[in-house]
């Protein structure tokens, strides 16, 4: 059995002019109560006449003219050259359309800390927690920071600078992958010169890699580098540490090198 459609202002004889949605929702339940299965017009259409009627296609369009693909690397070094401050920096990098990572992220996580203090640690990328509140390293690897931390007197309260390689959280933790920390550098760079520390300390893989251009961090952690014309400490990173507590004693002797050349 057929029936009239009823969406939005369909009209059936008899049937008044100003049908709302839920009236024809109420008609069309009764239809199919009654038994209608298909949804058939009041007269028949002749579909063979139609087709004839149907305008042929427009001839294609010319071709897109297709933009050149951005460099997204010269790009991220034009706009966080132009940041002449940290909030500028942050700005700079809130608006860079070029990163995929920024369409899933909730918050564009920047830094935390005491900008110009003498250590700046950098690491991953924000996790689920930092991504909510918008700061690097709070959720469980960033409490065991603060403790490695307050263990050779650093707090974030007074003389620590935190940031990260990336400020936007990948997509169920994942690792960035080359190009996205490839057009993060410039930021990082930048936000090194602006911040000013005397020491820096590179977090795991992903932050030697975006500082020193190099992996292993089994290898390079306890051996001092250098970026940005600053000793780099490379460590394990927190969450490495939670997985593996064997590995803390090697952490506390790179903690201690820190300290010792904090007081040298
Ligand atoms: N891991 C990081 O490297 N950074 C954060 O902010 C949180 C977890």
């Amino acid at each position: 059995m057929g029936f009239s459609p009823l969406i939005g202002r369909a009209r059936l004889p008899g049937m008044s002019d100003d049908l709302d949605w839920y009236a024809a929702r109420d008609m069309l339940e009764w239809q199919v109560e009654l038994g209608a299965t298909e949804a058939i017009g009041d007269v028949p259409v002749d579909r063979y006449a139609l087709s004839a009627q149907t305008p042929k296609p427009a001839p294609s369009a010319p071709a897109r003219v297709v933009a050149p693909e951005t460099d997204a690397v010269a790009e991220a070094r034009k706009a966080a050259a132009a940041a002449t401050s940290l909030p500028a920096l942050r700005d700079a990098l809130a608006a860079f359309p070029h990163c995929e990572l920024k369409k899933g992220a909730r918050n564009c996580v920047f830094s935390d800390g005491q900008a110009g203090a003498r250590v700046m640690v950098i690491g991953e990328a924000p996790g689920r927690d930092e991504d909510r509140e918008g700061r690097p390293f709070v959720g469980a690897a960033g409490q065991l920071l603060d403790k490695m931390l307050a263990a050779i007197g650093l707090n974030r309260a007074e003389n620590v600078y935190i940031t990260n390689v990336l400020p936007w959280r990948p997509p169920s933790n994942r690792d960035p992958k080359p190009p996205e920390i490839a057009m993060m550098r410039p930021f990082v760079m930048r936000h090194i010169a602006l911040a000013e520390p005397e020491i820096l300390i590179a977090m795991g893989n992903i932050s030697c890699d975006a500082l020193l251009e190099r992996r292993g961090i089994l290898k390079l952690r306890g051996t001092w580098a250098e970026a940005a014309e600053l000793p780099v400490m490379p460590m394990t990173h927190p969450a490495y540490l939670l997985r593996t507590p064997e590995a803390k004693r090697e952490a506390w002797s790179d903690l201690l090198e820190i300290r010792a050349r904090l007081d040298a």
